[in-house]
Order: C-alpha cells, then structure tokens, then sequence
C-alpha cells in the first residue's frame, strides 16, 4: 500500500536568548555548580525574557522545521502542540500558532502529558498519517516552565528551562515511525505537579505561591524504572536488540537517569544525544530540540535508527522507534 508510514521531513528548535547558567543560580539560592552539575549534568538554560512567550518559541521551531522539510503553510493538514504552559486557556496552542503561521483550516489542537506530550504528540500524528486522514503534520513540543518554577526553590529552579523543538510528519511509502509506545499511571499524580488550574482557581499563582512541585528523589526512581522498561518494549515489539540503534535520543531531565537508560540498554554514552547540559529540563520541548540539534550538527543522519523516549508528570512516558 503506498504511503502507509509517515517520516520525519524536517526538525527545528526554537530556544530564548537569554541563558541563565548555574554560577548566576550560585547568586540566587544556597547552591554550587559543582552540586548541579554532579547531580543533574546542567551546566546552563535558557530562560524567556518577561516579553516572550512559549509560542514565539513554537513559532521559531516550527518555521525552522517547515523549512528544512521544504513545505509551506498551505502543505501542512494537521497542527499538534505538546505543552503544559499554553500562552492561554484557548484557544489551543494549535490554534494560536496556525495564526502565527498563516496555516488555515486544518485540524489543530494542544495537548498535555507533560514531559512526555511531545511522544503523544508524534503517536497521534503518525497514526493521522497512517490512516489517511493527514499528508502533512507539523509536531510541536514547547515549554515556558520558568513561569511556574519557584526561584527560591534550589531544589527545583535548578533543573527546568524554557523552549521549543518541532517536526515535520509526512506520509511515506516506508517507515518512518516504526512505532510508539505509550504510557500513563495516574496513581502518581501526587509525585510531581503543579496545583493550579481554571477549576480549581490560580490563587496561589497570583500570589506567587504557586508552582512545580515534586518529590525529586521519587520521581528519578520511578522515571529509571518505567523508561528501563520502556525501551526494553520497543525494542521487543521490534524483535530487535540495542545493538541496532543508532542514537538514543531521550528525555534531557537529568545526565544520571539518561546514563541509567543507556546502561540497561548495554549502549555507550557515545550513540546518546545530550543537550541536558545546555537546556535543562524542557519538559516536551527537550526530545524534538536535541533531535534537531543532533540532525543539524550531522550526527543523526537519514537511514539511521533512533530511540526517542520520555517521562513526566501523571505520571506518563512514552517512546518511539524511527528510521530517519
Ligand atoms: O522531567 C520530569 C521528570 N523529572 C525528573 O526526572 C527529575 C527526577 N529527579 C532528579 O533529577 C533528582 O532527584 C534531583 C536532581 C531533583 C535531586 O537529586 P537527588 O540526588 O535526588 O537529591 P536529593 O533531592 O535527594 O537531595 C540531596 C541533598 C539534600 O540535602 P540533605 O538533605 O542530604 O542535606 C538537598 O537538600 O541535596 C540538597 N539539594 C541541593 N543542594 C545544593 C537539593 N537541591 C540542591 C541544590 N543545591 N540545588
């Protein structure tokens, strides 16, 4: 059957100008770039300026991965933005970036699975493609988490930054996306969160009282775990072994997890792509930003085979097997 598959046509990221680096936190909260560096791998972050919002960085990404791929807004038939920090309630970060981008009529929609949304967000969109009902999709992960981080908080405004990385999905006649293998288990919602919403109210975030919050030591636990089983399914329901891939491309939340994943996959940390030292934790932003950073730098190349995985908050964590 032709074009069954979808593959990725094109990459970007979009990042804010102004880096924050772990000396400038030295001056901020009771802590040591020696401590944040041996504990996470984070050296620096970029961080939005008070007039930038997460969807100049969408935007930014998206156009540089329209670019690459070689398509305009009139090609693309789907819009999927992954995030936890819309601009607004609605309408969608879809929606709003169809604006910036002139794209019209299509289907468009955000959603929210927090660091792993942007492995949703592909699921989705391959599936899209494979039934048909999309050619062309644009895919964005993006994040302004320094809006809700606590900056008096040296046990989390640390680890987070702000930005946004995009694909380009197009139909194919091969794979592509191999496949995508999602989860979630809600029974740890209470381990990392952030506790405002529309229904609930955003009293404590007028008063500045409100923001991430999370049980570090519990989450690293759990997130070793579920992505050590993760990429042990997909490499089963590929009935294939570690040695055949690549790059491990995965979530950028913390240099020891990372290492963890890469040790039960027996793989050296030379085929892992790691950018957790110059962007933080990005939530859904970091697996589509260090994709482009290792396809535009020359290391991924086409024809290789790459393992994309993700945690986050619901918790929910997810993977995808691709031949770029
Ligand atoms: O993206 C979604 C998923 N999120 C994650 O995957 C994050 C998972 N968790 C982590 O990455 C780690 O748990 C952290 C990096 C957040 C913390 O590392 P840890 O090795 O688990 O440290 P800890 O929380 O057990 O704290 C150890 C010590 C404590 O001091 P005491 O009680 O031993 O005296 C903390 O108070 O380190 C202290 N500490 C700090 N010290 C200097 C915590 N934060 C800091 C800091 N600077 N920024």
């Amino acid at each position: 059957m032709k074009n069954a598959y979808s593959r990725i046509a094109g990459t970007g990221r979009g990042l804010p100008e102004k880096i924050l680096t772990n000396q400038d936190l030295e001056k901020m909260v009771e802590t040591s770039d020696e401590w944040i560096r041996s504990r996470t791998g984070i050296e620096r972050r970029h961080i939005a300026a008070d007039h930038e919002t997460n969807l100049d960085f969408c935007e930014q990404a998206a156009r540089n991965a329209m670019q690459a791929a070689g398509v305009g807004p009139g090609d693309i038939d789907l819009v999927i933005v992954g995030t936890t920090t819309p601009d607004q309630v609605f309408p969608n970060m879809g929606c709003l970036l169809q604006r910036r981008l002139g794209i019209h009529g299509c289907t468009a929609f955000s959603l929210e699975a927090a660091c792993t949304g942007f492995i949703y967000a592909l699921d989705i969109a391959d599936k899209y493609i494979r039934t048909g009902s999309a050619k062309c999709a644009l895919i964005v992960g993006g994040e302004t988490l320094s809006r809700m981080t606590d900056w008096s908080d040296r046990g989390t405004c640390v680890l987070f930054g702000d930005g946004a990385g995009a694909v380009v999905l197009e139909a194919a006649e091969q794979p592509g996306i191999i496949s995508t293998h999602l989860h979630a288990d809600g029974k740890y919602a209470d381990l990392l969160y952030f506790p405002s919403g529309v229904s609930k109210g955003f009293d404590d975030l007028k008063s500045g009282k409100d923001f991430i919050r999370m049980s570090g030591n519990e989450v690293f636990k759990v997130a070793v775990t579920k992505l050590g089983e993760i990429v042990t399914e997909t490499l089963q329901a590929n009935n294939m072994t570690a040695d055949k891939l690549d790059w491990l491309i995965p979530h950028q939340a913390n240099l020891r997890i990372i290492e963890a994943t890469a040790r039960k996959l027996k793989l050296p940390m030379e085929r892992v792509i790691l950018t957790v030292q110059d962007h933080g934790n990005t939530s859904t932003a970091s697996v589509p930003m260090a994709l482009d950073v290792a396809v535009r730098d020359g290391r991924v190349q086409r024809g290789q085979t790459l393992l994309l995985e993700a945690f986050g908050g619901g918790f929910t964590w997810g993977s995808a097997l691709i031949r770029y």
